[in-house]
C-alpha cells in the first residue's frame, strides 16, 4: 500500500531553481522559500511542494501520516561531499603537538598524521572500521546529514585502499545514509616508496586504477596536489588515467602552500577541488571558466588554525562553491556540518543563503546527485529536515549548536525525537 506523508505549515528552504546545475553568483542566494510551506511525499518521493493551502485543496481528502512542522524551518537533508570517514585510531598526541607549534606538515612528514592512520587502518579488522565509522555516521546523520561522500586514502597499498572501499559499499547496504565513494590512493607517499615516487605513481596508474573500476568501487578519483606529496604533473597524470576509466577527477587543492591546484583542477575538468586556501587568483579566474566547484573547508581552517579559503571573493568572481565537514581524525575530526555553515558565515562571509546552498544543492552538484537530492522538488528523494528554529538566518547565526529537531531519509525518519 502506499504511504503517504504530509509536512504542513513548515518556514520551508525547498533550494528549489528551474536553472540545473551548480549555483553561482546571486543563484547562490535564491532558496526558494515558502512561507507556511507543505510537501507531499508517496513512498519515500517527493510528489508536491506549494503552500499548505495549496497542497490542502489537492490532498484535503487524503490519509496521510501528518508532520507537523509549525514554527519549524525544513530543508533539503544536508549533503557532506567530502570526508575521509573511513579510518582506524584517533589523533589527539598530534593535536596537541599543533597547539605547542609543530605544523601539519611537519608532523607528517617526520611520519604521523596521514602515514599515522594509514598504520592504524591497515591494521583494522573490515568489521572493526565498520563498527567505527557507523558511528561517525550516527552522528552526521544527529546533525542532519543524509547523504557523504567518503574517501579511501588511508591504505596506500592496495589490500587497505579496497577494505576501506568495501566498508563504504557495505555501509551503503546497511546504514540509512547514502555514501558516494571515491578512490584516493594518492593521499601521501608510503614510506616504502619514499624516494621513489614516481614508481608509486605508476602503480596507482597500472595497478590500482584499474582494479578500482574493475570492482566498480568508486566513481572519483581525488589526489593531494601539495608541496612535499603529490607534484601537479604527478597529480594530472592520475587524475588523467582515471578518466580513461570513468572515474571524475577531484582536487585537495593549494591547502597548504599556493601549488597551482586549482589551476589543475580547471584543466583537468575536475567536477571539484577541495580546500583552496591558497588558491591563486588565476585559479579562482580559472575554475569560474570551467564551470569548477569549490569545496570549502572551513572548519579544517580552523583547526589548523589558518585563515580560510576566499569564499566571499569565489562567490563574488562566480565560483559554484559547496561546503563540506572534511571529516577526517587529523585535520578536521567532526561530523557537524551545521557548524561548517556557521564558520561558512562567519569565515570566508557567505550569507545565511548562500551557505544553506553551499551544503545542499551545491554541495549534490559536487557529487554528482542533484537529479535526486540537495533540494524539495517534485521527483527527488524525500530527505528533509526539521530544524528547531524559525528561520535559515537563525540557523546560521545560532552557532555550535546543533538545532536539528528530526531528520528524514527517503520519507522515513532516522534521526532526531519529535
Ligand atoms: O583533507 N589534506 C589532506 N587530507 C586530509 C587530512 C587527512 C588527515 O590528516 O588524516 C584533509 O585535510
Ligand atoms: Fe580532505
Amino acid at each position: 500500500m502506499t504511504k503517504y506523508r504530509w509536512i504542513k505549515h513548515a518556514a520551508l528552504a525547498t533550494l528549489y531553481s528551474n536553472q540545473k546545475g551548480p549555483r553561482t553568483k546571486a543563484a547562490m542566494s535564491d532558496i526558494g522559500f515558502i512561507e507556511d510551506g507543505s510537501v507531499w511525499i508517496e513512498d519515500g518521493i517527493i510528489q508536491a511542494v506549494g503552500t499548505t493551502a495549496e497542497l490542502e485543496k489537492i490532498y484535503g481528502q487524503k490519509e496521510a501520516e501528518i508532520i507537523d512542522a509549525a514554527y519549524c524551518l525544513v530543508t533539503p537533508g544536508l549533503v557532506d561531499p567530502h570526508t575521509h570517514v573511513v579510518y582506524g585510531g584517533t589523533r589527539e598526541k598530534e593535536f596537541e603537538m599543533r597547539l605547542e607549534g609543530a605544523s601539519y606538515m611537519d608532523i607528517m612528514n617526520a611520519g604521523g598524521g596521514i602515514h599515522a592512520t594509514a598504520r592504524m587502518t591497515r591494521e583494522a579488522e573490515e568489521e572493526e572500521l565498520i563498527s567505527q565509522t557507523w558511528r561517525r555516521l550516527d552522528s552526521f546523520l544527529a546533525h542532519g546529514v543524509t547523504t557523504i561522500e567518503g574517501k579511501s586514502g588511508y591504505g596506500m597499498n592496495w589490500e587497505t585502499e579496497r577494505k576501506q572501499l568495501q566498508v563504504m559499499k557495505s555501509l551503503q547496504k546497511r546504514h540509512p545514509i547514502d555514501i558516494v565513494s571515491t578512490f584516493m590512493g594518492a593521499h601521501a607517499v608510503p614510506p616504502e616508496f619514499k624516494g621513489r615516487e614516481d614508481e608509486f605513481v605508476d602503480l596507482i596508474i597500472e595497478e590500482m586504477l584499474p582494479a578500482v573500476a574493475k570492482e566498480k568501487l568508486a566513481e572519483f578519483n581525488d589526489v593531494f596536489c601539495e608541496k612535499d606529496v603529490f607534484t601537479p604533473e604527478q597529480s594530472r597524470r592520475i587524475l588523467e588515467a582515471g578518466k580513461t576509466y570513468g572515474l571524475v577527477p577531484k582536487i585537495h587543492a593549494d591547502e597548504i602552500v599556493s601549488y597551482g591546484g586549482a589551476e589543475l583542477a580547471a584543466e583537468v575538468g575536475a567536477i571539484s577541488a577541495e580546500h583552496l586556501l591558497k588558491a591563486s587568483d588565476e585559479g579562482i579566474e580559472a575554475m569560474a571558466k570551467a564551470g569548477t566547484i569549490a569545496c570549502l573547508l572551513p572548519a579544517t581552517a580552523l583547526y589548523l588554525r589558518e585563515e580560510a579559503a576566499q569564499g566571499r571573493k569565489m562567490i563574488d568572481r562566480g565560483v559554484a562553491v559547496a561546503i563540506s565537514t572534511d571529516c577526517n581524525p587529523g585535520s578536521s575530526p567532526t561530523t557537524s556540518m551545521p557548524l561548517v555553515m556557521n564558520l561558512a558565515c562567519i569565515s570566508m562571509r557567505l550569507t545565511p543563503a548562500e551557505a544553506l546552498t553551499a551544503a545542499t544543492y551545491n554541495a549534490a552538484c559536487a557529487i554528482r546527485r542533484e537529479d535526486m537530492i540537495g533540494s524539495i522538488e517534485k521527483g527527488k528523494q524525500a530527505d528533509f529536515v526539521l530544524w528547531n528554529v524559525k528561520s535559515y538566518q537563525e540557523l546560521q547565526y545560532l552557532f555550535g549548536v546543533n538545532h536539528v529537531r528530526s531528520v528524514w531519509k527517503n520519507g522515513v525518519q532516522v534521526a532526531g525525537g519529535l
